[in-house]
């Protein structure tokens, strides 16, 4: 007598995914790369109330007829929502992450203190990643700024950074963060490492201790960094140049990929790289 057999094959249900921002140069970069992606489903492709291309067909990401859609009402249901888009459309992703219960990965930049705040609280109730740049590179940059800051702490800071000319908010949230890691590897706060962004408002000498930040803007850069520091005699620089702005997407996936199995939190780029995703996504 013959013996039957089941053959039990657990497959993976792809991740139902929105882009926030879908026309910017970052959303259509997404889009692009979730086409691809057997991991995800194109599922909302968001722009802004004022856009032109609302209700026009989105041209890459989607097997199926997807539209871009003004807002978040009558949103399907999803698993992570990935933004590139303005203070403003953070905002309003932020709401309808909260309210359906989707995480949300962050990757819009410029925004202030208030909406600091409210990505802190959100994170009690869903899982949230943010980092001012996903690429690799940065993450690693950020760490060595850190160590050489600790290692060296008289010397002096100056982080400039270079962008395309469209972008809006100046200094980047990139060399912020990076003047973030100057004060966690020395332990200090603003009021001992205040940034300087104008120096021609202020006398000619510098403040010991301060942290300058320059900003540069023209043509189609995608984004350079560099932190300085300096002692008399000596300059040590860290540099990072992005020559393809689709290192964000895919950070930024990777991101999306990792974030969608955990729980609510606070999450940042390197908690992605120290920890494996968790099981049962
Ligand atoms: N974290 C990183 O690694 C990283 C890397 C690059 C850029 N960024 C940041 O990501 C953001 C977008 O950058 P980008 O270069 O793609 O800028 P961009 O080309 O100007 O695109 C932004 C897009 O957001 C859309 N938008 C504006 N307000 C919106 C709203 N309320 N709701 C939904 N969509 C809205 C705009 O289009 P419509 O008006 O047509 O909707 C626009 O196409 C910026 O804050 C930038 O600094 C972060």
């Amino acid at each position: 007598m013959g013996r039957a057999w089941t053959v039990l094959i657990m497959v993976e249900q792809p991740i139902r995914v929105a882009v926030n921002g879908a026309t910017g140069r970052m959303g259509k970069a997404l889009c692009r790369l979730l086409a691809d992606d057997p991991r995800f489903v194109l599922l909302r492709a968001v722009v802004s109330p004022q856009s032109a291309s609302k209700a026009m067909p989105v041209p890459a990401g989607a097997g199926q007829a997807l539209c871009y859609a003004s807002g978040w009402d009558d949103a399907p249901a999803l698993d992570v929502v990935i933004d590139f888009s303005s203070p403003a459309g953070l905002g309003a992703a932020l709401a309808h992450c909260l309210q359906a219960r989707v995480a949300l990965v962050a990757g819009s930049t410029g925004y202030d203190a208030t909406m600091d705040e409210r990505l802190r609280t959100a994170a009690g109730r869903v899982a949230l990643l943010r980092a001012a740049n996903f690429s690799l590179g940065v993450a690693v940059m950020r760490r060595l700024l850190r160590e050489a800051a600790a290692a060296l702490p008289d010397w002096d800071v100056e982080i400039v950074e270079a962008h395309h000319r469209g972008k809006r908010d100046a200094p980047s949230g990139t060399a912020l963060d990076l003047g973030a890691a100057v004060r966690e590897g020395r332990g200090v706060g603003p009021d001992t490492a205040a940034y300087v962004f104008d120096r021609t408002l202020l006398g000619a000498e510098r403040t010991h201790g301060t942290i300058g930040m320059s900003s540069i803007r023209g043509g189609d850069l995608a984004g350079e960094h560099t932190a300085m520091l300096m002692a008399a005699g000596e300059r040590l620089e860290l540099i990072h140049r992005t020559t393809d702005r689709a290192i964000f997407a895919r950070g930024a996936l990777h991101a999306a990929y990792w974030l969608s199995t955990q729980p609510p939190g606070l999450w940042n780029l390197e908690d992605v790289l120290a920890r494996p995703r968790a099981e049962g996504g």
